[in-house]
């Protein structure tokens, strides 16, 4: 397994063949026709860095320190529900390699761990991830449990009113709780390794979401209840930073500011909810001008490679967000494959900052992106 990753298609190609079909969708897939996710991609990929020789960049800092934490490098692990269905300890994996760099993990509300159990695991590297389904009373108790557990930051998502409609998903009729129905036998039995494993250790459960005495949390229930007043209300029960995951408009991200959050991420969920969302990249130069230059943004959608998360930064995030990235690497090589790719995103950041002759990833700005690059740029 060793070394055939040298890029997150890499990673990609390889868990598309080792994983069963319904699950490389359910991690691949996306709303619609997929162009949101596909110009997630497209318009990273599509920015250029113009370099600036003669500086001297033997040194190279790639640590951020975000809410008074220094974090070893300057991306973190996006929070993914149900993510041990593409490997059945893939939850323990990421807390483990979360430790291991010095990076944050995003633990979701539709994790097959539990909070308690990732707190253990990761320490003061898990954050905590929030859907607010029907039920005000069964959100509020994660939100405690999280408090309790010492969590120090909570991301609320806001860009899933409902869950997306993936055709991909839709298709093979994935339900969540995961269910192995007839119609996938030929799928897991061209998979043994996969089905095998998964057999043997369960088929993973929602970990966080039977709250005793509470409604069900239930994955296609409607998330759409949640208003300004529930973040008023999330703001005053919560003391940790409050992260605001899903945003893309310029007034909503000052809104939530003012609001009094710490943080917002610029996100479209890796266009896996609204296949008509601008891709997230585009509008981030926006918001960091509505915002002003001191706010805290963080950035995801369509990351694939370190080069990508120092474009993200250049054009106004503080920090940036990974997903299915990590979860191609576990479907291809297990904790191995994620060490590659993590791996893989650090080596890339540290010689594409050498690269573009800015030692301190602090001081990575828009002035290196070529203008003609830029969204709407001449
Ligand atoms: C399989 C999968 C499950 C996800 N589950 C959640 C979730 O439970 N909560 C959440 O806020 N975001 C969830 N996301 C979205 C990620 O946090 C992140 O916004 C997205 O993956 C970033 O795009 P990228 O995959 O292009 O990096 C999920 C993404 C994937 C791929």
């Amino acid at each position: 397994m060793n070394n055939r990753i040298f890029s997150v298609s890499d990673a990609r190609k390889l868990a598309r063949r080792r994983l069963p079909r319904i699950i490389f969708d359910f991690i691949d897939g996306s709303a619609g026709e997929e162009t949101a996710s596909e110009l997630n991609v497209e318009m990273v990929e599509a920015l250029r860095l113009v370099p600036r020789v003669l500086v001297n960049v033997e040194q190279r800092n790639l640590r951020k320190t975000l809410f008074g934490q220094t974090w070893n490098l300057p991306f973190g692990i996006a929070p993914m529900g149900m993510c041990n269905l593409t490997w059945p300890d893939a939850d323990a994996m990421l807390a483990r390699a979360a430790r291991h760099y010095a990076i944050p993990l995003g633990l979701s509300t539709m994790a097959s761990s539990s909070i308690e159990k990732t707190a253990e695991r990761a320490g003061e590297n898990a954050w905590f991830q929030l859907y607010v389904g029907q039920s005000e009373e069964v959100a509020f108790h994660l939100v405690k449990r999280a408090e309790t557990l010492g969590y120090s930051s909570l991301i609320l998502t806001v860009d899933v009113p409902g869950i997306g409609a993936r055709p991909r998903e839709q298709r093979h009729g994935f339900q969540s709780p995961f269910r192995i129905r007839p119609k996938q036998f030929l799928d897991f039995a061209l998979h043994p390794r996969w089905s095998l494993t998964t057999l043997k250790r369960g088929v993973p459960r929602l970990a966080n979401v039977n709250v005793p005495g509470g409604v069900e949390f239930k994955r296609d229930e409607t998330r759409g209840r949640m208003d300004w007043d529930f973040l008023a209300r999330l703001r005053d029960r919560w003391p940790g930073n409050l992260i605001v995951k899903g945003v893309l408009g310029c007034d909503d991200a000052v809104r939530i500011r003012d609001a009094g959050a710490d943080a917002v991420c610029v996100s479209n969920h890796g266009g896996r909810q609204f296949d008509s969302a601008p891709a997230a990249i585009q509008v981030l130069p926006q918001i960091r001008a509505a915002v002003g230059p001191d706010y805290t943004l963080l950035f995801d959608s369509g990351i694939r490679s370190g080069e990508a998360v120092i474009k993200a930064l250049a054009l106004g995030a503080d920090f940036v967000l990974v997903g299915r990235p990590f979860l191609y690497a576990m479907g291809a090589g297990g904790y191995a494959g994620l060490q590659e790719v993590i791996e893989l995103f650090r080596t890339q950041i540290d010689i594409g900052l050498a690269q573009l002759g800015c030692p301190d990833i602090d001081d990575v700005d828009a002035s290196y992106v070529l203008p003609a690059s830029l969204p709407g740029g001449r």
